[in-house]
């Protein structure tokens, strides 16, 4: 054995080119260090998945409102308001929404919104002379059948809810592009 490697065993307890051990402090720090990233990914994983989960979460689509006897519904179109009630994210509202109700010739109970397929004002029925049993717009003359269908400067047709008729009563759904115009 070298002079060099004595003094090395001597002065380190150990002979040149084994592996150092690891330290009680380096040992301690590791643990200590090991178990604290472990108890703040156990916090913040849940944090994370509050803040995201719900941007993630498809947006719920409105439950059916009951919104009016069906004896009430009869081949001319009426207004009537309801609420929905809307969860958007963490955001949640219940907006008042608005529906023109009434039968076709079969006896078909439809609903139609009022708002304007122009620029959004809302249309009413038959209050135009002009315009006798019609939707007309009052913002810019858009004006439509009884079924939506539009007529003039509107370029679509009003929109339709889905309809279901259950123990008497109207139950209005999501909106639906027109079917019947
Ligand atoms: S918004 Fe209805 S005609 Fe313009």
């Amino acid at each position: 054995m070298s002079d060099h490697n004595k003094i090395n065993e001597e002065q380190h307890g150990k002979k040149p080119g084994t592996k150092r051990e690891m330290s009680r402090r380096q040992f301690l720090s590791y643990t200590l260090g090991g178990a604290g990233g472990f108890m703040a990914a156990g916090m913040l994983v849940p944090m994370l998945r509050f803040a995201v989960d719900p941007v993630l979460q498809p947006k719920k689509e409105s439950d059916w409102v009951k919104v009016v006897e069906e004896s009430q519904i009869t081949a001319e179109p009426k207004s009537f308001t309801f609420q929905i009630h809307q969860v958007d994210g963490w955001y949640e509202s219940d907006p008042e929404l608005a529906a023109w109700i009434s039968k076709d010739s079969n006896g078909k109970i439809f609903a139609l919104n009022p708002t304007c397929k122009h620029l959004g004002c809302t249309v009413n029925w038959n209050d135009n002379p002009e315009y006798k049993n019609q939707y007309f717009c009052p913002c810019h003359g858009a004006h439509y059948t009884q079924d939506g269908k539009n007529l003039a400067v509107a370029p679509k047709p009003l929109d339709e809810y889905d309809v279901k008729v259950e123990n008497g009563f109207v139950y209005l759904g999501p909106l639906h592009a027109n079917t019947r115009a």
